[in-house]
């Protein structure tokens, strides 16, 4: 079974599981060896919520897609589902040593033609692409997120969608924070400031670690 989170009572997550659409055998392949080969596997996005992701992507057939956070590139293969036959996803990663699966995922998928990985800090890459976004997904640093935010709302197209991963951040957003503890710390700031964004309308789906769900009014 995947990574719960511990957010959904395990029995729950599995009658979940168990009636989801089985992935198709380039991510169980690409799920398989990120187990194996590539270190904290827990990143990776499960089966459900990639299947998440190709239901959002082809319902809104966008024509450009921007990825913080590629890893294995598993959520990359599956916002790429309803590209439109002229479309791009552009995706960033900061770690260089996850190229070769990366590359060798993207072709079997048959996306790496209409696929940009760009290596580098996000914080850094986003101010020089210059694009209209209908799906923006945020995966990457969590103490970035805001700063994410700020910079490519502007950015997302009249009926784009953002996507905001781990926004329960295992449920610790509703804890006494620890001192040094800054990622749940920017979590909250993130959740916060979004909510009172009122050019925005915006929704916590609460499955797995939480998926912020933004779109602008
Ligand atoms: C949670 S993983 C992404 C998982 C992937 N989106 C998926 O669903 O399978 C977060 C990734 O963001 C990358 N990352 C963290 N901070 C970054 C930054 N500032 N710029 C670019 N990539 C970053 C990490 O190296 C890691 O691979």
């Amino acid at each position: 079974m995947d990574e719960t989170f511990d957010l959904i009572d395990s029995s729950i997550q599995q009658y979940c599981e168990e009636h989801t659409s089985p992935e198709n055998e380039v991510l169980y392949g690409l799920y398989r060896e990120t187990n194996l080969r590539v270190m904290r596997p827990r990143m990776l996005s499960c089966k459900n919520q990639g299947t998440f992701l190709q239901m959002i992507s082809r319902l809104v057939q966008p024509k450009r897609i921007l990825e913080l956070g590629t890893y294995t590139a598993y959520s990359t293969i599956c916002l790429a589902e309803g590209l439109q036959k002229d479309g791009w996803i552009y995706t960033i990663e900061k770690n260089i040593e996850l190229q070769d699966i990366i590359e060798k995922y993207l072709r079997a998928a048959g996306i790496a033609d209409c696929t940009k990985v760009l290596f580098g800090n996000a914080m850094d890459i986003i101010p020089t692409l210059n694009e209209t976004w209908d799906i923006i997904f945020i995966d990457a640093d969590k103490t970035n997120y805001i700063n994410y935010y700020k910079m490519l709302l502007p950015h997302l197209a009249d009926n784009g969608i953002i996507l905001a991963d781990n926004v329960l951040w295992s449920g610790k957003i509703v804890e006494q924070i620890k001192p040094h503890d800054k990622d749940t710390k920017a979590i909250m700031e993130f959740n916060n400031y979004v909510q009172n964004d009122h050019s925005v309308k915006n929704m916590i789906l609460p499955f797995r670690d939480g998926i912020m769900m933004i779109e602008k009014i």
